[in-house]
């Protein structure tokens, strides 16, 4: 099979590092890729947003499967402009891709459907807002209704954040129309987690559980980013808890979208609150695999990725198809740009990427790189470089990973020193030993 690949990003190396393993894929396309996926498949100077030059490319080389990375060129109909020339295509339609669109929707979606949430505001104006502050208390959250790139949530746990809040969000107005809706939320305290599930509009074939980190420093403070690591599994999660997860809230998501004339195909990622480390309320609904989350996921997997893909694509999965998962765990540790997730420079050679590849078990995945002057490696975006690592138990593969980070140089290089410290205490908690 033909395989175009849509995005730049480290998810969508691991796609393309997975989907080259497999025996059906015969030729890759990536657009616009980066320099790993380079090594892979043939790059392609299109922009991941450009919906019909992409389905003009897709048809023109006859390609069987589009593979779609980000949530932008689903929000902007990319599915639908493939299904149109009947170009099979993984991701869902410019309806479905709401859930992630819109958090107005997806929050009305769920209290419809009786899928657990935190109660919320829709506030178009600062008064509003106010208003609903008063009613919802602090602390509370703030999200932007729009796509912001996983920036668009400000957590508010005093009256003097709030205000910053509602300058940013209202009279400054940062997020642009994005923010011309703005939720406020309940705060809920607990565990995030990230449970990907794969959808051909009526089934559901969960991936290995996996968690990210989403602040830019140590101890979950600083800014929120796109995420700063991963670990799968996610070892907060136990798995009477996933299958409540799969009754209480992926079927009915499946359901109700079903029943709004909107059927879900693709990678349904459910962002999860685990209160108390049993109660899962649904944060928020991504419509695309988790970045850096699949990375983790992916190098656990055994089984051909493919099937899957073609599967929901088609609305149909195979029902033979049980996914494998290696013992091992799986780690990310995404390293950054100095200054991100704000300005920062682009441009600064990196060495020691082949080095670090060379450990077993070790596979490093380009998200913001590009070729410089002589195709030396240089940084070009704010995450540089996902440094994964699989093996035995989760301590092994962040040491790993740890140890493969640092063969890596960059001007300004940043990466969070403590992914995954909280599951290895409570692995210590549960099993007194950090190695399981
Ligand atoms: N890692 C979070 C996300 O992909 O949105």
């Amino acid at each position: 099979m033909r395989i175009l690949i849509i995005g730049s990003g480290g998810r969508e190396h691991a796609l393309a590092w997975k989907l080259a393993q497999s025996p059906g894929v015969t030729e890759m396309f990536c657009a616009p890729g980066n320099p790993g996926i380079a090594s892979l498949a043939t790059c392609l100077p299109i922009g991941a947003s450009d919906t019909v030059e992409l389905a003009d490319f897709a048809e023109k080389m006859k390609v069987d499967l589009t593979v779609v990375g980000p949530e932008l060129p689903l929000t902007l109909g990319l599915a639908d402009e493939l299904a149109k020339r009947q170009l099979p295509v993984f991701g869902p339609n410019k309806l479905a891709a709401e859930l992630e669109g819109s958090k107005v929707f997806s929050k009305s979606f769920m209290k419809k459907y009786g899928i657990p949430t935190a109660d919320a505001e829709v506030c178009v104006t600062r008064k509003e807002a106010e208003s609903a502050l008063r009613k919802i208390g602090i602390p509370c959250v703030f999200k932007v209704d729009g796509l912001a790139s996983g920036k668009g949530v400000v957590v508010v746990q005093s009256a003097e954040e709030a205000e910053r809040a509602l300058k940013l969000f209202f009279d400054e107005r940062l997020f642009g129309s994005a923010g011309d809706r703005v939720l406020v939320e309940q705060f809920i305290a607990g565990e995030e987690i990230s449970f990907m599930v794969l959808c051909d509009g009526e089934r559901a074939i969960p991936l290995a559980t996996a968690k990210d980190f989403k602040r830019v420093f140590d101890g979950d403070r600083g800014p929120n980013t796109g995420g700063m690591g991963s670990h799968s599994p996610s070892v907060h999660l136990d798995a009477p808890t996933s299958r409540d997860v799969l009754t209480d809230i992926v079927h009915p998501t499946l359901r109700g979208m079903a029943a709004e004339g909107r059927p879900f195909r693709g990678v349904l990622f459910v962002g999860l609150m685990l209160e108390r480390g049993v109660n899962p309320y649904v944060l928020e609904y991504n419509v695309r695999f988790g970045d850096p989350e699949t990375q983790s996921v992916l190098i656990r997997m055994e089984d051909d990725l493919l099937p899957y893909l073609v599967g929901a694509a088609r609305g149909a999965f195979d029902p033979e198809l049980r996914p494998v998962w290696k013992k091992e765990a799986g780690a990310c540790l995404v390293l950054t740009a100095e200054g991100y997730p704000g300005p920062f420079e682009k441009g600064r050679p990196i060495t020691g990427v082949e080095e670090a590849e060379a450990d077993e078990g070790v596979f490093v995945f380009h998200s913001g790189t590009a070729r410089g002057p002589e195709g030396k490696l240089v940084t070009s975006g704010g995450r540089v470089l996902g440094v994964c690592a699989r093996a035995k138990g989760l301590s092994t593969a962040i040491r790993k990973a740890k140890n493969a980070a640092a063969k890596i140089s960059f001007e300004g290089k940043h990466h969070r020193t403590d992914i995954g410290s909280r599951a290895m205490e409570l692995l210590l908690e549960r099993t007194g030993s950090g190695l399981s």
